[in-house]
Order: structure tokens, then sequence, then C-alpha cells
């Protein structure tokens, strides 16, 4: 499976935004790469927790400048990152009780799809209004 990697393409436009989506990025990548060499559920699992903490902190990040922008699509936008969070979440629980198996070719296809799909398409949605606003 491809890895994944931040580009200009991918800039909504504030340097902070961009760093923290490149981060979880790269968190993606290291997760798929210790897949691909065989790491143990333990280490795996610190690389997991890492991803879903630094897109939960992101996502509260995001919010808070969105709002501070008074962006009209705040709470749709919301109600994505609550899913993505859900859906997250979920997967870690599950790794948890059942481990490395439970990131399977479609769960990693999913993870990044679905955060590729949300940063091109809902985040670049916020871009002009928030540079409009003076937001860095
Ligand atoms: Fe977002
Ligand atoms: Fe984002």
């Amino acid at each position: 499976m491809a890895m994944v990697k931040w580009g200009r393409e991918l800039s909504v436009g504030v340097p902070s935004l961009d760093q923290q989506h490149e981060k979880i990025l790269f968190l993606l990548n290291i997760l798929q790469e210790g897949l691909m060499s065989g790491k143990g559920k333990i280490e795996l699992g610190g690389v997991l927790n890492q991803l879903v903490t630094a897109t939960a902190s992101h996502i509260r990040y995001e919010e808070g400048l969105l709002a501070r922008a008074g962006y009209g699509d705040g709470p749709a936008h919301h109600d994505e990152h609550a899913e993505l969070m859900r859906q997250y979440c979920g997967i870690s629980r599950q790794y948890e009780t059942i481990g490395p198996s439970v990131l399977s070719l479609p769960v990693m296809g999913f993870l990044k799809n679905s955060l590729m799909t949300h940063i091109r398409g809902s985040d670049a949605g916020y871009r002009d209004c928030l540079i409009a606003n003076g937001i860095q």
C-alpha cells in the first residue's frame, strides 16, 4: 500500500494546521512501516495511540480556529470530526483486545482515505475564511 505524504497541494493556508496535518500523515506512515516490518503489539500500539492523540488534539485546535474566524460551516465540520474520531477510537479499542491483525489492509486504507478526503475536501473549504480573518 502506498505511503501518504504531505505536500503543498494539501496546504490549507495556515502553517500551524499544515504542520499538524503533516505530523498525522507521518504517524500513519510510521504505523504502516511498523506493520510491514512485523513490529509487535506494544510498539505498534504506541504509534496508534500517538496517531489518535495527535488527531484529537489537532481537531480541538482546528475547531478553535474555525470558531475564532466565525466559519459558517463550523457545525458541519465538527460533526465530520466527531465521526472521524468515533471511527479512530473504535479501531484503537479493537486493537487493545485483538492486536495488530486489526490493522488489515482495508482498515489501514480507511485510516488514510478518511483523513486525506477530509483534508482535501472539508479542510480545504475553510482556507479562504481563515486567511480572510487573519488566522495564521
Ligand atoms: Fe477538519
Ligand atoms: Fe484538519
